[in-house]
């Protein structure tokens, strides 16, 4: 749980969680407390603050997936139905859905201002978006939810922003899903599978 594990052993808790199911282990007011706390410490490039964060509970997150759903449903070959109907019914059925977006009012403007950089902004917002996405999978997991991390944007973004009235500029960039999971869950996960650290890390002038 959260307050007994330190920074590293949360970033080894870590992992993809999909056997979810519709209830948290945490209060809501705790899940918001995540949330606002890694909005508010997350750093972002050029401190632009442009991320956007809806966090999705219950109802409005079973109503996400639907909305994702119904897209799906017009674009997928009928073969292929059965077994994108279950994957997104294991999302739906999980408790809630944190969707990050980027404001790119905040990025042009940054381009306008630092027109030298112009061309990295855009490259940087999305570092921008995976350091918060990174910092509240794993503070979720570390307070005991199963997570993972989606990407069915840009279908859902037309219909989420009517729904709940985002900013059609806003850009969505990934769904974290959370839950809880039952006894046995985290057991079972396939053992992190490593590429040589060799090919991996470098360190000179030790
Ligand atoms: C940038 C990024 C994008 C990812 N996109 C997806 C995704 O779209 N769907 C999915 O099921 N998992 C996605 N994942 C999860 C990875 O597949 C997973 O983290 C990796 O296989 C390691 O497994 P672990 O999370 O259990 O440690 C993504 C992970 C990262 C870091």
């Amino acid at each position: 749980m959260a307050s007994t594990l330190s920074f590293f052993d949360a970033v080894r808790n870590r992992r993809s969680i999909y056997k979810l199911d519709g209830t948290s282990p945490i209060s809501d007011g705790r899940i918001e407390e995540i949330v606002r706390q890694a909005i508010q410490d997350v750093p972002s490039s050029f401190n632009s603050q442009s991320t956007r964060i809806l966090v999705l509970l219950k109802e409005d997150h079973e109503k996400f997936w639907n909305i994702v759903m119904d897209c799906l449903r017009a674009i997928v070959p009928k073969e292929s139905w059965p077994k994108t109907e279950n994957r997104i019914s294991g999302f739906r059925a999980a408790y809630g859905s944190v969707l990050f977006y980027e404001d790119p009012e905040v990025i042009l403007k940054l381009q306008e201002q630092y027109a030298i950089y112009a061309d990295r902004f855009p490259q940087w917002a999305e570092h921008t978006s995976g350091m918060h996405q990174y910092a509240i999978w794993t503070a979720l997991e570390a307070e005991g939810l199963g997570v993972n991390l989606q990407h069915y944007n840009p279908l859902p973004d037309q219909r989420a922003a009517e729904v709940w009235n985002v900013p059609q500029a806003w850009q969505l960039k990934a769904q974290l899903v959370f839950g809880s999971y039952g006894p046995g869950v985290r057991e079972k996960l396939p053992e992190k599978s490593q590429k040589p650290l060799e090919q991996r890390l470098f360190v000179y002038g030790r």
